[in-house]
C-alpha cells in the first residue's frame, strides 16, 4: 500500500498522499488540501516547500552532493566542455561526438546579433549595471524574434529560440563589456570554441586578430560556466519557471530569471564577497572586528558569500572552485592582498560557534569573484558571468515546466489586513 499521510483538523482526520522522489525525498501532496478542508499551508520563502517534480538536477545539502542527470559535478566539471553540460541539462542525456559537433555546429549559426540590438547601447546611462543592461538587452530579443512568442506554437521556432539564447548570450556579454570601456565590439569568431570565443571577444582587440586568451584561463573559464550551469529550484529558476508559467517567451522568462539572479542575496553575492573583502582591506583588514559585526543582530553586516539556503554542511561548488582558484592565481603568478582576507575571514568563521552552529560555510560566490577578478573582469561584471553559466539550467527548468504542461504558478496567502468597514468620503477623514 502506498505511503500517505494523516493530518487533523478541527477534530477530523484528512489522508494526503506521499510522493517519494527516486533519491528516497519524500513530499506530502497538499494540493487538494484547501478542497477537502479549507486550511492552506504557509511557508514564507518556500523554506519547505516542492514546487514540482524535476527530473534535472539532485542536490542533497546535507550531504554536499550536486548531481545533474545523476552525473556528479565534479565528474562534469572535471571532463566535460560546458557546451556538453548545456546538452546533459537539456537533452537529459551526454552528446555522442557527433551530436555535440551538430550542437555547436547549430550554436555557431546564430552567434550574431541583429544590429539593431547595439542601438540599445546609447540608451543606458554610462556606468549603468551590466545585469540591467543583460536583462534589457535579453527581453529586447523577443522582439526582432516574434515568432518566438507563443511557447505552445511551433517546436521548432522554441528550438530555435534555445539555440539563439545560448549562441547570442556570449555575444551580448561582451557586448556590454566592450561597450563599458568605449571600445569597438569584436564579433564571434565561428571557429573558436564557445569559451574561448567569449574571451575572445571580451578581451581581444579588434586590432589584434592574433589575440589568444591563455589556456589556464579558458580551462578556468570553462569550469566556472559549468559549476553554475543549474542547481534545481533556486530562486532565479524559480522566477524563470514562475513567468514561464503564465505561458510568456523564453526571452521574457530568462530575462525574469536574470533579475532574480542580480540580488545580493543570490548571484549578485559574487560581487558583493569582492567589494566587502577590499572594504575590510582597506578597513584595515581587521577581520575579527568584521566577524563580529556578521554576528551582531543590531547590524545589518551579512558576511557574504557565506550561508547557503540548502546546502548545510558544504557546497561542494565552492570545494571545486577553491582548488581552481588556487591553481589559476599560482599560474597567472597573481599575489592579490583580498585573498588573505578571504583566507583569515574563512579561517575565523568556520571554527566560529555562532557560524558552526548555523552550518554557515563559503558558498560558491565567495571563490568566484577572487578568479573572475584574477581573470581581469571588473567587480559589477560578475554576476554576469554567473548567468552565461546559468543560462542553460534556466532553460532547461523552462523547458520541463513547459512540456509538462505545468498549471500557472500562483501561490495564496493569509490575509492579515484591515476587517472589512465603511468607506470614509474625502471631506471626513
Ligand atoms: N552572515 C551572518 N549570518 C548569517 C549569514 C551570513 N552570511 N547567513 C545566514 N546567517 C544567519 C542568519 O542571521 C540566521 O541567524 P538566526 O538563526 O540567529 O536568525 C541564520 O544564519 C539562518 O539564516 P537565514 O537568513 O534564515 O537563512 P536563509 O536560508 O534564509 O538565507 C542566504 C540563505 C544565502 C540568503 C544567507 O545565508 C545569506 O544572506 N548569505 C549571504 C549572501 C550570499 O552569499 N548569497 C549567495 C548564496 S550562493 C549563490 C546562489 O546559489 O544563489
Amino acid at each position: 500500500m502506498s505511503e500517505t499521510a494523516k493530518i487533523i483538523l478541527e477534530g477530523k482526520e484528512y489522508e494526503l498522499p506521499v510522493i517519494t522522489g527516486s533519491e528516497g525525498e519524500k513530499a506530502i501532496d497538499i494540493s487538494n488540501l484547501r478542497g477537502l478542508s479549507g486550511y492552506i499551508t504557509m511557508d514564507e520563502g518556500y523554506k519547505n516547500t516542492g514546487s514540482t517534480l524535476s527530473a534535472v538536477t539532485f542536490l542533497d545539502g546535507e550531504l554536499g552532493i550536486l548531481r545533474h542527470r545523476g552525473y556528479s559535478i565534479e565528474d562534469l566539471a572535471d571532463n566535460c566542455t560546458f557546451l556538453e553540460v548545456a546538452y546533459l541539462l537539456l537533452k537529459g542525456e551526454l552528446p555522442t561526438e557527433s551530436e555535440l559537433a551538430d550542437f555547436e555546429h547549430k550554436i555557431t549559426e546564430h552567434t550574431l546579433v541583429n544590429e539593431g540590438l547595439e542601438g540599445m547601447f546609447k540608451a543606458f546611462p554610462t556606468g549603468s549595471h551590466p545585469m540591467g543592461q543583460l536583462s534589457s538587452m535579453i527581453s529586447a530579443l523577443s522582439l526582432f524574434y516574434p515568432k518566438s512568442l507563443n511557447p505552445h506554437r511551433d517546436e521548432d521556432a522554441i528550438s530555435r529560440t534555445i539555440i539563439r539564447l545560448i549562441a547570442k548570450m556570449p555575444t551580448i556579454c561582451a557586448m556590454i563589456y566592450k561597450k563599458r570601456n568605449g571600445h569597438p565590439i569584436v564579433f564571434p569568431n565561428n571557429y573558436l570554441d564557445y569559451v574561448t570565443n567569449y574571451l575572445n571577444m571580451t578581451f581581444g582587440q579588434v586590432t589584434d586578430p592574433n589575440y589568444t586568451p591563455d589556456p589556464v584561463i579558458v580551462n578556468a573559464m570553462n569550469k566556472l560556466l559549468i559549476l553554475h550551469a543549474d542547481h534545481e529550484q533556486n530562486c532565479s529558476a524559480s522566477t524563470v519557471r514562475m513567468v514561464g508559467s503564465s505561458q510568456s517567451n523564453l526571452y521574457s522568462s530568462i530575462s525574469a530569471g536574470i533579475n532574480a539572479l542580480w540580488g545580493p542575496l543570490h548571484g549578485g553575492a559574487n560581487q558583493e564577497v569582492l567589494e566587502m573583502l577590499e572594504h575590510i582591506k582597506n578597513d584595515g583588514g581587521d577581520v575579527t572586528k568584521w566577524i563580529n559585526k556578521a554576528k551582531d543582530k543590531n547590524d545589518p553586516f551579512r558576511l557574504m558569500g557565506f550561508g547557503h539556503r540548502v546546502y548545510k554542511n558544504f557546497d561542494p561548488r565552492a570545494k571545486i572552485i577553491k582548488k581552481a582558484c588556487d591553481e589559476v592565481l599560482e599560474k597567472l603568478g597573481v599575489n592579490d592582498p583580498v585573498l588573505e582576507i578571504a583566507k583569515k575571514l574563512e579561517e575565523v568563521a568556520l571554527s566560529d560557534p555562532y557560524f558552526v552552529d548555523r552550518k554557515l560555510f563559503p558558498n560558491v560566490d565567495f571563490y568566484s569573484g577572487i578568479i573572475y577578478r584574477a581573470l581581469g573582469f571588473p567587480t559589477d561584471f560578475f554576476t554576469i558571468l554567473f548567468a552565461l553559466g546559468r543560462l542553460p539550467g534556466w532553460i532547461s527548468q523552462w523547458q520541463e515546466m513547459r512540456l509538462e504542461k505545468q498549471p500557472i504558478a500562483r501561490p495564496r496567502q493569509i490575509y492579515t489586513g484591515q476587517a472589512p468597514r465603511e468607506f470614509v468620503p474625502m471631506e471626513k477623514r
